[in-house]
């Protein structure tokens, strides 16, 4: 049976440990890598929008020496003639060594799973998970902080439909000695079976709050989210709470001088563009560091071992 990634609990935080060590890795060292994957193809099959899943994944296969083929929308592959998802997946497994592949109904890469006879992973499923997103925001974590434990963390923004918060939360309750701060309209509030699952069983208190200038103050993370547009049913309500939370450079002016601002991207304008120029800010690290967290990935569910560090002698 193949290994897949379906959700970030399917991986012992141990592997996740061990992924991240491999991302850096390959960060100092990527020559090394180059060849790990010759003659392995991967298959993204996107039939949701993306640019940074899926071109990071391609990138991360191209650099370790595999190829890539895949589409990037539901029109241009047979699922416009009406074709299932697992249909289609059963038939690129035939084609592909791993498939990555983002839809926009929860549960679809979970489907495709227990019908492909190679590794399924979840690029992005509707409003659930997003477990390679919390990779790469794991590996942003550790290399701003050096330790995945012992932080305040505040998600801001759209809690209710954003599956990176949704997988982030997931994995930060394995590790300890953190504080979660959950800032969001009342309508976007983290939903109640992420809470159940990920901290009421785990007896970790968490605090719930509309005004991120109150908690600015506390916060060793601030993981910013953009209002999820293509989940509402109604245009009106998006309206009305898309410009909840824009963050500023003024409102950056109580924070922390070694806070840490995170965003999954893509923004809309929640986060200034400003506020780019902010050494605090790290949304762009942390988009490349999910090139090199994804071909940590693929090398492991491929069963591939990282090439031994060679050491010349003096
Ligand atoms: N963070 C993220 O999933 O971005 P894309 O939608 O561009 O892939």
């Amino acid at each position: 049976m193949p290994r897949h990634l379906i959700d970030i609990t399917d991986l012992t935080t141990e592997e996740i440990d061990g992924l991240i060590a491999t991302a850096e890795d390959i960060l100092d060292r990527p020559d090394a890598y180059q060849d790990v994957c010759k003659r392995k193809q991967l298959a993204t099959l996107f039939f949701e929008p993306s640019t940074r899943t899926r071109l990071s994944f391609e990138s991360a296969m191209l650099s370790l020496g595999g190829n890539v083929l895949g589409f990037s929308s539901a029109e241009s592959s047979s699922t416009a003639k009406g074709e299932t998802v697992t249909d289609t997946v059963h038939t690129v497994s035939c084609y592909a060594d791993i498939i990555a592949m983002r839809h926009p109904k929860e549960g679809a890469p979970f489907a495709a799973s227990q019908v492909s006879e190679v590794p399924i992973i979840n690029a992005g499923d509707g409003g659930h998970n997003h477990p390679t997103q919390t990779l790469t925001d794991l590996l942003t974590i550790h290399r701003e902080r050096g330790s995945l434990s012992g932080f305040t963390i505040g998600f801001c923004g759209d809690l209710k439909f954003g599956r990176t918060v949704h997988s982030l939360v997931n994995a930060l309750s394995r590790y300890t000695g953190i504080r979660y701060i959950f800032i969001s309209p009342l309508e976007l509030k983290l939903p109640r079976y992420v809470k159940e699952h990920a901290l009421k069983q785990r007896n970790i208190p968490y605090e719930q709050t509309t005004d991120l200038s109150a908690v600015m103050p506390e916060l060793d993370i601030l993981y910013m989210t953009r209002v999820q547009k293509e989940r509402f049913f109604n245009e009106e309500e998006y309206l009305r709470l898309k410009d909840s939370y824009i963050l500023t450079p003024a409102k950056l002016s109580d924070a922390k001088p070694d806070l840490s601002i995170l965003h999954p991207l893509p923004r809309v304008n929640e986060v200034s563009v400003a506020v780019d120029r902010d050494p605090r800010a790290v949304y762009w690290k942390q988009v490349r560091y999910g090139k090199y967290i994804r071909m940590a990935l693929i090398m492991f569910l491929l069963g591939l071992t990282p090439p031994p560090v060679t050491t010349s002698l003096p």
